[in-house]
């Protein structure tokens, strides 16, 4: 959904901004040089919340859950891995063991692009076992996947390789990712020149966080950010709490986006971002009430702009 023309307007005004920051490990193109991107689409939040009734129904008739070594868990890896098949992506589902059961990853590759740079977005898909995890982590499974819907509807074919990625058993200790990473041989590692992780964008009660990770990754969410007059925060509690984690050891350039947690919302950010100070950002945090009714609409709507906002941006 939309949100503002000034919103658009701003975007083209921070595209050659963020061209000029070459330096950064993601910004390849000098200054001059590189074409015009093409504007990111405005993704239908719609869509993001049809993907999330999806999840939700799958857990309801899976014991209530999505996690790891569940039956849930593998509906959900079946449900987006059709969406992107069935969209043109190249997928690969990758089996490890945990804790004496399955996982799986799925790992979606949009056809073309310089493959000698990947830009790699990523989201836990599997939830605890006290619920359903809609919001931790349907909100990044299901925005990255209509982000993954939008370049496929537009044929956007920017000039670096896209990659997409739903981890699983990341609440088991990021052992998706970190299994990922530990089986790509050095020069495919080399490759990546950046990792966007979104885990929690929903949140009820939310707060606008941007990874303070990795300066032009950071710069284009606060771009778009700046844009649509919505103030953010550096997120730096979460460097080892997710899973960018592996990916940042591995010495790629991490970024992206969180709307909180657990932890309790200041009167100064209810101030800056509305909601509720003295309660936390998400009150269903690893409850049973993450459900579909776990979202605000506005938060996951302004991440997942964003996202297809760093995504056309970073692999143009
Ligand atoms: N990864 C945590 C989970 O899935 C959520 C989380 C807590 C988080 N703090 C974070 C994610 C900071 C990113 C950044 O339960
Ligand atoms: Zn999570």
């Amino acid at each position: 959904m939309k949100l503002s023309v000034s919103g658009r307007a701003a975007t083209a005004v921070t595209v050659s901004a963020v061209m000029l920051l070459t330096g950064g490990s993601i910004a390849g193109a000098a200054p001059g040089s590189a074409p015009t991107a093409a504007a990111a689409p405005d993704i239908p939040v719609a869509g993001v919340k049809a993907h999330l009734a999806q999840l939700q129904s799958i857990a309801t008739a899976n014991n209530g859950n999505r996690a790891h070594g569940s039956a849930g868990y593998k509906a959900s890896i079946d449900y987006v891995k059709a969406k992107l098949d069935a969209a043109g992506f190249t997928t690969a589902v990758q089996q490890f063991t945990s804790s004496g059961r399955t996982g799986y990853n799925l790992v979606a590759d949009w056809p073309g692009g310089d493959t000698g740079r990947v830009v790699m977005v990523g989201s836990h898909l599997d939830s605890v076992s006290a619920g359903p995890g809609i919001n931790d982590n349907g909100s990044g499974s299901a925005a990255i996947l209509e982000t993954a819907l939008a370049v496929s509807r537009t044929g956007y074919h920017p000039a670096r390789h896209l990659r997409f990625a739903w981890w699983g058993a990341e609440e088991l200790g990021m052992v998706g990712s970190r299994y990922y990473v530990n089986n790509l041989s050095p020069s495919d590692r080399s490759k990546i020149s950046g990792y966007l992780n979104f885990d929690m964008i929903g949140s009820p009660n939310p707060g606008y966080f941007v990874y303070d990770d990795d300066p032009a990754i950071e710069k284009t969410f606060q771009n778009y950010f700046t844009g649509l007059g919505v103030a953010t925060e550096p997120e730096t509690e979460g460097d080892g709490r997710s899973d960018h984690a592996p990916f940042k050891n591995a010495g790629v350039p991490v970024g992206g986006l969180f709307s909180g947690a657990d932890y309790i919302k200041t009167a100064a950010q209810a101030t800056k971002w509305g909601g509720t100070s003295g309660q936390a950002f998400d009150r269903c945090y690893h409850r049973s009430c993450d459900t579909a009714s776990n979202i605000n609409d506005t938060a996951l709507n302004r991440n997942s702009d964003a996202i297809a906002y760093a995504v056309w941006e970073l692999a143009s």
